[in-house]
């Protein structure tokens, strides 16, 4: 888990928080972390970063120890998968799509826009 966040003020409603350092994504694909409460994952697939929930919004399969594959985060309880681009699921899965959250990489640390958890 990452040490507490750091808040950066911004223009507009956005609120980053740094969750983590930067080089952490180079041993793990997937990391956890909590904003404001929430338990998100941040995920690099590549030279993609995202966010999302870390429950899975099907039976709350804890999504961290799934696996990630070319845009896609795995469940570990059924398998069934969620886009990290649009957060469907795979087809025939009775559940609503993953929650994801603005994220992005500067001064050497992963932020995460935590006025995005407030509009849930
Ligand atoms: S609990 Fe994740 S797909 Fe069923």
């Amino acid at each position: 888990m990452c040490d507490g966040p750091i808040l950066a003020g911004e223009e507009n409603s956005a609120r980053w928080v740094a969750v983590c350092e930067k080089d952490r994504l180079t041993e793990q694909k997937i990391i956890c972390t909590k904003v404001g409460g929430v338990d998100l994952l941040v995920i690099k697939d590549g030279d993609q970063l995202y966010a999302c929930e870390r429950a899975c919004p099907h039976e709350q399969a804890d999504l961290s120890l799934g696996r990630v594959d070319d845009g896609q985060l795995y469940c570990p309880r059924h398998l069934a998968w969620f886009s990290l681009v649009d957060g469907k699921i795979s087809s025939g899965w009775p559940s609503r799509a993953l929650r994801r959250y603005p994220v992005r990489d500067a001064d050497g640390q992963i932020w995460i826009d935590a006025g995005s958890l407030s509009a849930l």
